[in-house]
């Protein structure tokens, strides 16, 4: 059984007693034997009251307690107790007082990854959410603020780089081969913005200067010999400083700007001040090593962890339910930086389909929970795609109610007003309620509510009078502790497209005319009425993805056809071709023949219509829905196979009536010009990547042959994906060839390892249970790097339905041995890789029954973690 975590619950915040003005840190860095020392200067807070005398209560974890010293003087055993979790002093001195001490902690030990551990031969720390507390004595929450300053001392030799947050205030010799370095921020913050590094790094350097004048100098540390893989990550920086500066008004406040790439990491990326600690996977790029989507996330999250500089660092949370607050509004932030550099439709489509291909299933299933919790038993299961994804989704909400300067304005607000603080959720509303004179109280419920609104769509249209009246419905599905919801305040963009696709003027009968198409829905049930509209006209509904709900429109198989042609909202031309495909594959087999043919013509329109103009959009518009998105739709008897083989026959029979158009369009659309990561190329890549791997359904010996020339004459590690990838759908021996050939070229660089364990776990084929099994016993594996237990178990669990979900258990049981053995060794790690298993119950009976038998197998194992026990309870609904 797992020991019941205590559940930390919002109504029960209270302001710390006792806040850190400042501390010094100081770190005897030894690879087993770090002392760490701290001097802190303590003060009660004024805000908190209470009696007289309140106890200090301070954090750790996993920390050798040396000594205590309380004003300067050791600290007698009566005066303090200690115990594996807390620190506590029952009776402070005075209000104010310095309290000084000694922990030893162990770096090389440390395989959770949190706190400060070994990677890459050097030292490094990850603090985020409650990693501080495992380094030294700490009130370890974020609405404690302090100014640190650290000074740390290594072997020179193995440590000739020593970084930490803020600027470098003094360095030298410290006798013994060692050395030291001082590093002092002036920034307060939170204990978990801090980072550390000390090791043995080569360094690519830039400088960038901002509106202010400002000379910053950027340097991206790598392992050594990897900085010329740097640059990319470097160009993706200054864009982003630019760009916060022109779209958010948003300036970079220190002169340096350090990011280190580690190869242990649990997750992207951490955005501590000044100094961010990156997965190496997100940095490290080339035309060799990387894809275009590699070149892209960079980009991404690069932008990300800089533009948290301000949206969670100069305005940090008060406390972890108000996680969305920073992560909700900067995956925002970081869209908006793509969508402005790249194109704004392809990125929205993108973070569509993640969205639903992760978050729609999270909220419809025993996991889900609101973009700010109100109670948790382990907050790192909370970096969810429902704070970030679905939280980023409610500030885009905002920003449609608003508009683009309202909206800049509310956000003037907020900068102005919190700066230097730790904010809520509603002080950021009320800013936004500010800015725009609304009451935004019934929009609140997307914090609040967990659980995917349906909305659905009825439309009468009266000829005689002109009218178009359009009733909607919403209601929002129970969730985990959650019934009976109240309705949203939901911005639902539309248009009403005549027959060449020209949108009429949206005139009520009040007559006033909606520019911009924007319905606000509020009611569970509203009706809108539309005048001068003679003709039927075709309803293109939740444009641009308004709002995220699942929307049920009731159009048939030709409205659709006409929108995925015609619509002026890509978005939505993409989302008719994609209801459509769905349908074909989850509707009954006598309805599909004809749906099919018409569907075919339609996509050829596109391929001839895109394939010069927006070879990006052609990608996204044909890669057809895969077997979890179909499975989301469903409620339950998921077949992963079933719908697999369907899905098959369904491609067949499109790829069959495509193929020479696509074959065209593949050797159309090839680069020949010299290599670059531009949009523009990658488009044309991705669109060739998506014919290649529609014609591997059409006739599999061509397409075969034709990804073999692919994969030969590839020039970068797009088309060498690209080949792979379409293989990879094929039972084509030549796949097997092609795997063996790319691991003897790059086996020894571990970033171009975790791609070939991920093309090897994706093998959507029952066997691929057994080759998962050899491959976690082989070498390239090793259960100690989250990277290789992701690329492996985690896409096999996540992208590999058909195999994962075996009806004969094995998948489930692969999946379910992993995770205990790994919760040994990274707990964090291990339970995100148990919500994989989170929609079990939707399965059909024997699977579903294979699935409850693995998750009952952990939860009956003993000593679980509290990461994992939280997830398993809460995933079988015993919590
Ligand atoms: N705060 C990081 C980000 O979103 C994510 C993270 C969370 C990293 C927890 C490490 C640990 O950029
Ligand atoms: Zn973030």
């Amino acid at each position: 059984m797992t020991s019941a975590p205590r559940v930390v619950r919002l109504e029960d915040y209270a302001v710390p007693d006792w806040l850190v003005d400042s501390v010094h840190l100081d770190f005897d860095l030894h690879p087993r034997e770090t002392v760490v020392s701290a001097r802190m200067e303590m003060r009660r807070n004024p805000e908190a009251g209470g009696p007289e005398i309140v106890p200090l209560e301070l954090d750790g974890e996993e920390l050798e307690h040396l000594s205590l010293r309380i004003d300067g003087r050791e600290a007698a055993p009566s005066e303090y107790v200690v115990d594996d979790r807390r620190l506590v002093l029952p009776r402070p001195p005075a209000d104010r007082f310095v309290l000084e001490t000694r922990v030893r902690i162990d770096p090389e030990g440390n395989t959770a990854l949190s706190g400060l551990y070994r990677t890459g031969g050097n030292y490094c720390t990850q603090c985020e959410a409650e990693g501080f507390r495992r380094i030294t004595w700490w009130p370890d929450r974020p609405d404690v603020l302090s100014r640190f300053t650290v000074r740390m001392e290594a072997d020179a030799e193995e440590n000739p780089v020593l970084l930490s947050n803020g600027n470098l205030v003094g360095s030298g010799p410290a006798g013994d081969g060692r050395h030291y370095a001082v590093w002092e921020d002036p920034f307060r913050k939170p204990s978990y913005l801090f980072a550390l590094v000390a090791g043995d790094l080569g360094v690519r350097e830039g400088t960038f200067t901002t509106m202010g004048g400002r000379e910053v100098t950027l340097r991206i540390w790598v392992q050594k010999g990897k900085e010329a893989r740097a640059g990319w990550a470097l160009e993706s920086l200054k864009a982003a400083m630019r760009w916060d500066e022109e779209r958010f008004g948003r300036e970079y406040d220190l002169d340096e700007y350090n990011i280190v790439a580690v190869p242990d990491f649990n997750m992207g990326a951490m955005e501590n001040k000044s100094l961010n600690v990156f997965n190496d996977k997100y940095i490290l790029a080339d035309a060799e090593t990387a894809t275009d989507k590699d070149f892209e996330n960079i980009e991404a999250i690069i932008g990300h962890e800089y533009f948290h500089n301000w949206t969670g660092n100069r305005i940090t949370c008060r406390d972890w339910f108000q996680l969305c607050l920073k992560e909700g509004l900067t995956v925002f932030r970081d869209q908006e930086f793509t969508s402005d550099l790249r194109s704004r439709a392809v990125k929205r489509i993108e973070d569509v389909r993640n969205l639903r291909a992760r978050q729609f299933p999270e909220d419809a299933g025993p996991l889900a929970h609101p973009v700010r919790p109100d109670r948790y038993a382990a907050i790192d299961n909370f970096y969810t795609a429902t704070v970030y994804e679905k939280g980023a989704e409610v500030v885009r909400m905002l920003h449609t109610l608003l508009g683009e300067e309202t909206f800049m304005r509310a956000m003037d607000i907020y900068f102005a007003r919190y700066d230097g603080t730790a904010a809520t959720v509603e002080d950021f509303i009320a800013c936004m309620e500010e800015a725009s004179g609304r009451d935004l109280s019934q929009f609140f419920r997307w914090y609040t509510q967990a659980g995917t609104p349906h909305l659905a769509i009825s439309q009468d249209h009266d000829p005689e009078r002109g009218t178009l009246r359009l009733t909607i419905t919403q209601s929002i599905p129970d969730t985990p502790g959650q019934t009976n919801k109240k309705p949203h305040h939901i911005p639902l963009r539309i248009a009403l497209l005549d027959g060449a696709g020209r949108e009429l003027p949206l005139v009520t009968e009040d007559g006033r005319r909606l520019d911009d198409g924007l319905l606000e829905i509020t009611g569970r049930r509203q009706s809108f009425v539309f005048t001068g509209v003679k003709e039927r006209p075709v309803l293109s509904a939740n444009r641009g993805f308004s709002a995220p709900i699942r929307l049920e429109t009731g159009q048939g198989l030709e409205e659709l056809l006409f929108l995925m042609a015609r619509d002026r909202d890509p978005f939505n031309r993409w989302e008719a071709a994609q209801t459509v495909a769905r349908r074909l594959v989850l509707d009954e087999p006598h309805e599909r023949t004809q749906s099919l043919s018409e569907y075919a013509a339609a996509l050829a329109t596109v391929v001839r219509d895109l394939r010069e103009t927006d070879p990006a959009f052609l990608a996204e518009m044909l890669r057809l829905p895969g077997v979890n998105v179909l499975a989301s739709f469903l409620e339950s008897d998921v077949n992963p196979q079933a719908l697999h083989d369907t899905r098959n026959r369904v491609l067949a029979r499109i790829a069959g009536t495509l193929e020479p158009l696509l074959r065209e369009t593949f050797d159309m659309l090839a680069v020949t010009e010299s290599w670059s990561p531009s949009h523009e190329q990658a488009g044309r890549r991705a669109a060739r990547a998506a014919a290649l791997s529609l014609l591997m359904h059409a006739d599999g010996d061509a397409a075969a042959r034709l990804a073999r020339e692919t994969w030969e004459r590839a020039t970068n590690m797009t088309e060498r994906a690209m080949a792979i990838s379409a293989l990879s759908q094929s039972a084509s021996p030549l796949r097997e060839e092609v795997l063996d050939a790319f691991i003897g070229r790059f086996g020894d660089d571990h970033l171009m390892v975790d791609k070939w364990l991920a093309w090897h776990a994706t093998w959507p084929h029952r066997d691929c249970v057994e080759r998962v099994r050899a491959l976690m016993e082989s070498d390239w594996f090793s259960l100690k790097n989250p990277n290789r237990v992701r690329s492996l178990v985690g896409m096999f669990a996540s992208a590999n339905p058909v195999a994962f979900a075996r009806a004969d258990g094995a998948g489930f049981a692969l999946v379910a041995d992993t995770i205990l053995e790994l919760d040994r060794l990274n707990p964090q790690v291990a339970a995100r890789l148990a919500t994989t298993f989170r929609n079990w119950r939707t399965y059909e009976p024997v699977r579903r029954e294979r699935a409850r038998e693995a998750l009952e197998r952990i939860a009956a194992s003993g000593r679980l973690s509290g990461d994992l026990g939280d997830i398993v309870t809460r995933t079988l609904g015993t919590a």
